[in-house]
């Protein structure tokens, strides 16, 4: 990086609307032997975001960010239209962290007339989410690849806060042999332990209280675990009972998984995930915390 005065617009990351441009670019990189990454992200961008572009900075010569709200992923009575589309805030938060490019495409460009190809999820996304959510992972999937496909990156990056998503990504990384390597960076949270996410603006103060009892009931679920309790559905019940106590209003699930499969399990003997999804007001919140049994 030059040194001495610059002229800080200089280095807002270049923004990118076309996949012409986007693909001349990355071969630019490319034939100069530069390693690209990629975070595919929905803007509304905050502190978990901007750690998946620092991972691809320590790791790359050349860092993508693409910022589309992928109409496909919402369900029919879900917050598409709501959904904050912040980029005049979000470009100065990339140039902080040093992203190179920003694609930020059009509806048409990644959906464009006659579009109708989809990625069919694999069975890791059938549960939980892919329950609650039908579709979602299939617009997910799908939206995942084409980028991929356009940016040509070698890494690409996702946070752990999405852990089902994480998994159907990997999951289709490796069924498809997309040549790509898939990097997954832990959660970032507020002081307090709420997982930051751009659908916490939601929330007014009262609800931002009571979104705490996501993070809660994963802790309870971790010290059940750790002070020898085994039985998931006993776990999964306390978990429950915690999540209402501090005022959720409705909860989507919250169960004890197999890490790998998000199978649920009966009893603790290895390394399991607690993965919730509760309802705040009209918000929609998910999280998720690895429990390691204590070896005894
Ligand atoms: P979005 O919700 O914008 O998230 C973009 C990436 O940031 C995802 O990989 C997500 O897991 C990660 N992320 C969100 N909150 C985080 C936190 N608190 N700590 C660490 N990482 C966090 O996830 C999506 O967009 C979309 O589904 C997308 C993959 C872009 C496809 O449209």
């Amino acid at each position: 990086m030059a040194n001495g005065p610059t002229d800080s617009s200089e280095r807002f990351p270049r923004v990118v609307r076309s996949v012409q441009q986007l693909r001349s670019d990355v071969a630019c990189a490319r034939a100069a032997g530069r390693r690209v990454g990629l975070v595919p992200t929905m803007g509304a961008l905050h502190e978990g975001h901007l750690s998946l572009v620092q991972a691809a900075r320590d790791e790359c010569d050349m860092t993508i960010v693409s910022i589309f709200v992928n109409p496909t992923q919402f369900g029919p009575h879900e917050d598409f239209d709501r959904y904050p589309r912040t980029m005049e805030r979000d470009l100065p938060l990339l140039r902080r962290v040093g992203a190179d490019l920003v694609f930020a495409p059009d509806r048409q460009t990644i959906y464009p007339e006659g579009f109708s190809t989809y990625v069919d999820p694999p069975a890791v996304g059938q549960p939980w989410e892919g329950q609650c959510r039908p579709g979602h992972f299939r617009g997910v999937a799908t939206v995942v690849l084409k980028l991929f496909n356009l940016a040509g990156a070698d890494v690409a990056y996702f946070g752990r806060k999405d852990y089902q998503q994480a998994r159907v990504i990997q999951c289709m990384v490796e069924d498809l042999a997309v040549p790509i390597a898939v990097r997954v960076c832990p959660t970032v949270r507020e002081s307090d332990g709420l997982a930051l996410s751009s659908r916490n603006r939601y929330l007014d103060a009262d609800q931002r209280e009571r979104a705490l009892a996501l993070w809660k009931s994963l802790l309870l679920a971790r010290q059940l675990v750790q002070g020898g309790e085994r039985q998931a559905e006993s776990i999964n019940g306390r978990m429950q009972q915690r999540l209402i106590e501090l005022g959720v209003d409705r909860i989507d699930y919250a169960a004890l998984v197999d890490p790998v499969t998000l199978q649920p399990v009966a009893r603790v003997q290895q390394r399991t995930v607690a993965l919730v999804a509760a309802f705040v007001g009209q918000t929609r919140l998910i999280d998720n915390l690895e429990i390691e049994p204590c070896s005894s």
